[in-house]
């Protein structure tokens, strides 16, 4: 692309952008997400969509929310739609602190909470006040695209870490931390889903929760726990959060987005008392103040609604699907391997040996059905012989025809490759690959399982 001179010598962008040069370094790290490029294509009505991960509101009690709504403007107006405390209002934090008695967070000071704008804001924040230009984050193998972008637009330098079953491996957490650190580089933040994991689908197990927090504190790497899938078990109560077992190791970072709804876009970060007002100065200078209005309605909807059993309404229908999902796989494609989720949205398939989930994905769109290729959910290009499968969104039925049209595809793949060859690169999970035991077919789905 062509720069135009400026009779002073001064460089003027290009004819797509007149300001191209003027940008900061950092904006040139802002790009698209996989997912959102594919936002126009497979919102087709006749596209099954496994791709997105937008929480399934059907359930939502709007009447109730309507009235709530009016009441609150009608009673409250003035405050509703005023600014409010840069740390986010008081009375929502209170609220926030018995949400997170559930993840085992007991006694929570609602005063070391920070109300955000969802939980993305406060992945925003934490990146602002902890990471300059080149510093390492660590981050599980795959893990949340939102994330990578945030830190790739804060210019962070993300290492994976190799997750399996069981969530993040704690022996290649040291080895990775070791590794880092002998490179020169200096770790900053550990990034963990460690319930219901996006994209992989796994739960960090119990077990390895307290070893997890003990070698982070050792090693003095501050954990940044995301959280917004927690209360969505199928069947079980959320395992103790990290934070709980590292108070002051751990920023943990909560969402109404998916156990209410993202709408209001309404999250928080819990942090140790002396990161708690960095960010709230952080995010007083990008935003002054959090959505009064989404507050007050979200307050209103955990004090005056039985909101668990509103949770306990998603967990079944996600559950539901889940298992329309696993079961079609089961069917349909005995060929690849997944994740068995007990939570969630998602489940992480692996291909057969010598599939490409991103150039094999336009003719799944042709064949009708969407994923989201593996290779979105790292930092550097791996991932190509994984993709992530969602199952929050489309009916049991359209969830079962998805798949069954994916089989197509991926069988018409395989006979390809198994008549010309692979293209060299090999399915196996080495570290780094995602789960290292993802149950396939031979364990298949036992429905109680779900
Ligand atoms: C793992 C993870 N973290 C954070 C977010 C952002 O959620 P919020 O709507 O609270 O900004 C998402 C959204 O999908 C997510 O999957």
């Amino acid at each position: 692309m062509s720069t135009s001179a400026h009779p002073d010598g001064i460089q003027q962008g290009n004819r797509l952008d007149p300001w191209f040069d003027a940008y900061a370094e950092r904006a040139h790290n802002l790009r698209a997400s996989e997912i959102r490029a594919l936002f126009s294509v497979v919102s087709r009505p006749e596209v099954v969509s496994l791709a997105g991960g937008m929480p399934n509101l059907k359930d939502l009690p709007l009447d109730r929310l309507a009235e709530s709504a009016k009441r609150l403007i009608t009673a409250h107006g003035a405050q509703a739609m005023q600014y409010g405390s840069g740390q986010g209002w008081e009375v929502l934090r209170d609220r926030i602190t018995e949400v997170m008695s559930y993840d085992g967070i007991i006694g929570a000071d609602p005063d070391d909470v920070v109300v955000t704008t969802g939980s993305q804001q406060a992945l925003d924040l934490m990146t602002e006040i902890f990471v300059d230009p080149g510093d390492v984050i660590l981050a599980e193998a795959p893990s949340y695209v939102g994330a990578l972008g945030v830190f790739r637009a804060r210019q962070a330098d993300v290492v994976h870490v190799p997750m399996d079953a069981d969530g993040i491996i704690p022996e290649a957490l040291e080895q990775t931390i070791h590794d880092v650190r002998a490179s020169g580089r200096t770790i900053k933040l550990i990034y963990i889903i460690p319930n219901y994991h996006n994209p992989a689908g796994v739960t960090l197990s119990l077990e390895r929760r307290p070893i997890i927090a003990e070698i982070c504190m050792r090693e003095h790497v501050l954990i940044m726990e995301d959280n917004p899938y927690g209360l969505l078990g199928f069947h079980n109560d959320p395992l103790p959060a990290l934070k709980s077992f590292s108070p002051e190791g751990v920023v943990y970072l909560g969402s109404f987005s998916k156990m209410f709804a993202p709408g209001f876009r309404i999250g928080w970060a819990y942090a140790p008392h002396a990161i708690r007002d960095k960010l709230v100065l952080a995010s007083e200078s990008a935003i002054l103040s959090p959505s009064m209005v989404g507050q007050m309605a979200i307050a209103d909807y955990l004090s005056d609604y039985d909101w668990y059993g509103q949770v306990k309404a998603f967990r079944s229908m996600y559950a539901e699907r889940a298992h329309a999902m696993l079961t079609a796989l089961g069917e349909f494609m005995p060929d690849c391997r997944w994740t068995v989720p007990e939570g969630g949205f998602y489940t992480w398939v692996t291909l057969p040996e010598g599939l490409d989930a991103k150039s094999m994905l336009p003719r799944a769109v042709k064949a009708r059905v969407a994923y989201v290729s593996g290779t979105a959910f790292y930092y550097d290009g791996q991932g190509a012989d994984h993709l992530r499968l969602s199952f929050c969104y489309p009916t049991p039925e359209d969830i079962r025809e998805g798949v069954r049209r994916l089989s197509t595809v991926v069988n018409a793949e395989k006979e390809l490759v198994d008549m010309f060859g692979t293209s060299g690169r090999s399915a196996d999970d080495g570290p780094g690959v995602g789960p290292r035991r993802p149950i396939g077919p031979a364990g298949a789905p036992a429905p109680d399982t779900l």
